[in-house]
This record gives C-alpha cells, sequence and structure tokens, in this order.
C-alpha cells in the first residue's frame, strides 16, 4: 500500500466515525486536527474553493478593506481560498481549540474565539462584518440551522452571507429545514437571495462507497445572500 492510499483509508475511517457520531463533536475535531488538512486534501475535499470562488464572483465591494467572519473556520483552509482572492481581513470562531490552534498559525486571522454555535450566542458585535462566511458546518451534530439567524445579524447592511454545505453526510430533514428557514427569512425581508448553485466535486472521495470505489463525486450548494 502507498503512503497516499494508507492516508486515504485512514481519512475514510476517520468520515466514517464522524457520521457514526451523534452528539457534539468537540473532542471528535480537537483529535482530528493535526491531521485535519492532510486528510481532506486526500479526499479533494474542494468545499472552501468552492465557496471562495462562488463569493468572490458576486462580491462587489473593496475587498482589500473588507473584514470577514469565518464561521466555523477550522484550520483556516476557507481563509486561505479567499486570501487568493484578495481579502485580507479575517476573525475566525470555531468550537474546536484544535483547529483553533491551527488557525493561529496560518497568521491569517487578526482575532480568533472559541465558541459552541446553538449552545452559545455568536461572540460578534452585530453588522459588523461585510462577509460572513461559513464552510462544512452545517450538519447534523455540527452547527444548527437555526444559527443561520446570528450569521446575518453579523453582517453589515449590504454584507453578504455565503452558506457551503455538503448534500451527503446529512439527514435530508436537515437540508430541508435550513431551506425552509432561509426562505423565511427572506420573507421577512432580512436578506435577498444572491445565488444558489449545486455543485458536482464538493468533496470527491467519500465513505459511502468504501470499499467499492476510491472516488466518487459528492455534491454540495453554496448559498449566497445579501442582507437588507
Ligand atoms: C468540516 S470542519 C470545516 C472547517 C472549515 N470551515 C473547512 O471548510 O475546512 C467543521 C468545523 O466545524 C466546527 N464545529 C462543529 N460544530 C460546531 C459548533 N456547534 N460550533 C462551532 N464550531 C463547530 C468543528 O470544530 C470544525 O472545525
Amino acid at each position: 500500500m502507498t503512503a497516499e492510499t494508507n492516508t486515504l483509508e485512514e481519512a475514510k475511517a476517520v468520515l466514517s466515525a464522524l457520521k457514526d457520531k451523534n452528539d457534539d463533536t468537540t473532542d471528535f475535531y480537537n483529535n482530528w486536527a493535526e491531521n485535519y488538512d492532510q486528510h481532506v486534501a486526500v479526499l479533494d475535499y474542494n468545499a472552501p474553493r468552492l465557496a471562495a470562488t462562488g463569493l468572490s464572483s458576486h462580491f462587489t465591494g473593496d475587498r482589500e478593506a473588507a473584514l470577514v467572519l469565518d464561521v466555523a473556520c477550522g484550520t483556516g483552509l476557507v481563509a486561505k481560498q479567499l486570501k487568493e482572492h484578495g481579502f485580507k481581513h479575517f476573525v475566525g470562531i470555531d468550537g474546536s481549540k484544535g483547529m483553533l490552534d491551527l488557525a493561529k498559525k496560518t497568521d491569517l486571522y487578526q482575532d480568533l474565539k472559541q465558541c459552541m454555535l446553538g449552545k452559545e450566542p455568536l461572540p460578534v458585535q452585530w453588522g459588523l462584518f461585510d462577509v460572513v462566511v461559513i464552510v462544512g458546518a452545517l450538519t447534523v451534530n455540527h452547527v444548527p440551522f437555526t444559527v443561520v439567524r446570528e450569521l446575518c445579524k453579523a453582517a453589515k447592511p449590504g454584507g453578504y452571507i455565503c452558506l457551503g454545505k455538503g448534500n451527503y453526510l446529512d439527514s435530508k430533514k436537515y437540508t430541508i429545514e435550513m431551506e425552509l428557514l432561509l426562505k423565511q427569512m427572506e420573507e421577512e425581508e432580512l436578506w435577498s437571495c444572491v445565488s444558489i448553485d449545486e455543485m458536482k466535486n464538493w468533496m470527491t472521495s467519500d465513505i459511502a462507497e468504501q470499499g467499492k470505489e476510491d472516488k466518487v463525486s459528492k455534491p454540495g450548494t453554496v448559498y449566497i445572500y445579501r442582507k437588507l
């Protein structure tokens, strides 16, 4: 077995264990943190790049001056991608100390805060951010979808809210209920929808096919809203 196959098998095993978890994932991510970047790389986790590209294609403000709130920032993969698109100022939030320690090492964030969303309020000033982004965390046993209301509150009027979500590790119920809330927030005139794009290649290896195929394209969706 090559070193790469070994890492892929290891990464699949970690994802499989994550899927089987039915409670808080903080310890899980604390333990995964050191190997997270390497594992998601062999799993072709394209989500941070896809979300950053989608957001960048719609963002019309001054990106060098823009303040970005990276929610469930993990090790910093989303900020790294947004930096490629010219964004420079980041604040990160995550529930896992292990992930935050690695995000700190990137030197991308002017501030990093530990917070368990859903249990604690989003620890930021309302109306401060030009961009609020969350990728890979709106799913069961992670960030409850009701936190989306707080993400909208954190954005400035005219600010962008970008939600990147895989469509495979999830219960359908979570996605259906989240999408109902997104619509309801439009009806409440809290935000307007900029785009909803389904992407085929969110992650191209997946545990569902473990033992059958190594590379199976799994979809995800990037939802972009603008605060009114
Ligand atoms: C799959 S990682 C995604 C990290 C990063 N956004 C990326 O795309 O690489 C999920 C992240 O969500 C964080 N997380 C899960 N549940 C959370 C919660 N309730 N509050 C805050 N962070 C949470 C985990 O600690 C982890 O860093």
